[in-house]
């Protein structure tokens, strides 16, 4: 069992997506299409951004983190039109147990199309089989059923239920379900 391969977020792609680093361009499609969405951040610990500026703000320390070799941050690309309609993004990564957590959002005009699924199957591949990690964790608030459908479609398992509280956005309190996704696809512990 080798050690994990860090080499910061890498250009992946999927048959409709392009999934690459976020540029400072890209900061008009990233509010209007999620940051500025309220139904986007109905179920998630951040609150919708009050002003394009404030989403500058965010963007350029995302770009800046590209330096470190263990950010995973994507900006997803749709090939056909060039526009930015997601993102995907890695956190909780325990270097020693070799685990991780990942997020995900798509653009509300493009829902229910199989994007999410789709992107996320190949970052799953890509974190277990090419970077190493041998558990990748998602959590999901209980009443966003779309998320929990989106884990079980990309192969993850539900492990249990978890209460979050998330001490960075006002100790906001969030009844979540729990999946995992496991490199040698065996059951949840
Ligand atoms: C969750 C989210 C990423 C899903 O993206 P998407 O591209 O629409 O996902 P997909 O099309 O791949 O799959 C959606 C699935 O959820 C199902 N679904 C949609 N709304 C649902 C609901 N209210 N209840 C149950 N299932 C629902 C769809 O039918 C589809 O399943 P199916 O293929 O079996 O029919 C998107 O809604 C989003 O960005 N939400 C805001 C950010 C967010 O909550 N991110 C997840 C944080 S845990």
């Amino acid at each position: 069992m080798g050690k994990l391969r860090l080499n910061g977020t890498v250009e992946l792609e999927t048959e409709r997506c392009l999934l690459r680093r976020f540029k400072m361009s890209d900061v008009h499609e990233i509010y209007a299409n999620w940051l500025s969405d309220e139904d986007s951040a109905k179920y998630n610990a951040w609150k919708v951004h009050s002003s394009i500026e404030v989403t500058k703000g965010y963007l350029a320390e995302w770009i800046d983190s590209y330096k470190n070799n263990y950010y995973l941050h994507w900006a997803v690309e749709d090939k056909a039109t060039k526009e930015v309609i997601g993102s995907v993004s890695v956190s909780n990564i325990k270097k020693r147990k070799k685990s991780c957590e990942i997020g995900y959002t798509i653009a509300k005009k493009l829902w229910n199309q199989g994007r999410a699924t789709e992107v996320l199957i190949r970052v799953l591949d890509y974190l277990t089989r090419e970077a190493g990690y041998e558990k990748v964790y998602a959590l999901h608030d209980i009443r966003n059923e779309a998320s929990g459908r989106v884990m079980e479609k990309a192969g993850m398992k539900f492990v249990k239920n978890k209460t979050q509280i998330f001490l960075y956005s006002n100790n906001i309190i969030m009844k979540c379900r729990m999946y995992e996704f496991n490199r040698y696809g065996d059951t949840p512990l």
